[in-house]
Order: C-alpha cells, then sequence, then structure tokens
C-alpha cells in the first residue's frame, strides 16, 4: 500500500498526468476527461489524486497537504516554493511569450504596458533587457487586454496558438519553454520514500526524453 496523495493542476496538466498514472498501473474508476470530479482514489495502490488550480498545486505540496504534485515549470518560476522538483515529466508542453497585434510592434526604447498572469517571470525578462514596463496582473483571459487597450502586449502561455490566433494576436517574442514537472513535500519524500521513490521511477520510465 503506496500511500500518497497527488495534487494535479486541472485542465491540460491534469488530463496528460492522469494519463500517465493510469500508464504507470494506476486504476481511477470513477475517471473519465470530462468529469467534474476533484478526488480520484486507487484503492489498489492507495494512490489519491486531488486536482486543484495550478498555482495551488504547490502551496498544497508545501503545506503537506499532498505529499507529490504535477504542476507548470511557468507556476514554479514564477513563485518561490519550499519543495523538490524532481522529474521533468515533458507533458502539458507550451511556450512562455510576448505577444500583441501584429500592427503594433512594441517600442522596447519606450516603457511599455504589459498584461500577465506572471507578474515576476515578466519584470525579471524585461528587467534582464533593460527595458522600462507597467505590469498589469490579470488572472486568466490574458488576451483581452491589447484588444481592449489594456496593454501594449500580454506575457502568456501559448500552446496550440489557437487563442492568440482566434483574437488576432501574434507571438513576437517566444521567452521560455515550459512543461509539467513532479515535485513532492520535503518531509514525505522521507517519510514516505518508497511510494514517492516508485512514483518518481516509474514515471521517469515514462517520460518521453527530450533528443
Ligand atoms: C492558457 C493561456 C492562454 C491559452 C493558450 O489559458 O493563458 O490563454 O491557455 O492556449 P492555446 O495556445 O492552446 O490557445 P487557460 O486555458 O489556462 O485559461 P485562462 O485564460 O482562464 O487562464
Amino acid at each position: 500500500m503506496k500511500d500518497i496523495n497527488i495534487a494535479l493542476a486541472k485542465g491540460r496538466v491534469a488530463k496528460a498526468a492522469m494519463e500517465l498514472l493510469i500508464n504507470c498501473g494506476c486504476t481511477f474508476k470513477d475517471y473519465s476527461k470530462d468529469s467534474r470530479k476533484l478526488i480520484f482514489h486507487d484503492e489498489k495502490n492507495n494512490i489519491k489524486v486531488t486536482l486543484v488550480k495550478s498555482p495551488d498545486v504547490p502551496v498544497y505540496v508545501e503545506k503537506g497537504a499532498a505529499d507529490a504534485g504535477i504542476v507548470g515549470k511557468d507556476i514554479l518560476m514564477e513563485d518561490k516554493f519550499d519543495v523538490y522538483e524532481l522529474v521533468n515529466l515533458n507533458i502539458g508542453k507550451c511556450d512562455m511569450c510576448i505577444a500583441g497585434f501584429a500592427s503594433k510592434m512594441p517600442d522596447y526604447s519606450k516603457k511599455i504596458t504589459v498584461a500577465t498572469k506572471y507578474p515576476h517571470i515578466t519584470k525579471e525578462y524585461f528587467n534582464k533587457r533593460g527595458v522600462l514596463t507597467d505590469i498589469i496582473k490579470l488572472n486568466g483571459s490574458v488576451e483581452l487586454a491589447p484588444i481592449i487597450g489594456l496593454s501594449d502586449v500580454i506575457v502568456d502561455i501559448v500552446e496550440s496558438g489557437k487563442t492568440l490566433e482566434e483574437n488576432g494576436l501574434v507571438v513576437f517574442e517566444k521567452i521560455m519553454p515550459i512543461s509539467a514537472r513532479l515535485i513532492t513535500n520535503k518531509v514525505s519524500l522521507k517519510t514516505k520514500f518508497d511510494a514517492i521513490q516508485w512514483i518518481i521511477d516509474t514515471l521517469e520510465s515514462l517520460v518521453e526524453k527530450e533528443d
């Protein structure tokens, strides 16, 4: 009996992560991709999965409410968390990008207004480039900001590019690639070492390795 609790970032990461866990031999009998249920239990292995908002995954793990978590690198870079980041799972792949209207290329010699869910990543990136910014923190639908004149550009994750395209925006620049990571609570890694090591080894064996 492994007895671990894994928090997954709801949405795209959770769908891919559930597939990985099922391929690891876990069985979640009530799970379907469209289910709105938030807790699933693999009774055979005693693995509990909870689906939480992505920024909450490292909070659950840091506080010990979950022993492990699967969450995008974007979330781990935006804030500091006292957790171990152990495996790049190569799922939930996307890019952190600067985007806006093709006809309104930003002039980096002047102060620009940037809307984003990631104010720290954004500030750090533009500071390093010596670009002055006003940063507006939004919690979603960031693509609206240039459309309604709230910002010059956005910094956001782009996966298929569909959201940008359907809102008439283009990528100006890729800042960095993003993918989901396995993180663990520091105490759980010691107290539940065998169970967590099993998850690490099994996930690692399934993960597509980058060339
Ligand atoms: C993310 C991101 C973009 C979109 C990109 O938003 O903030 O809006 O996905 O995906 P695409 O390139 O495949 O279109 P999410 O769906 O998480 O919703 P949110 O805007 O409410 O945060």
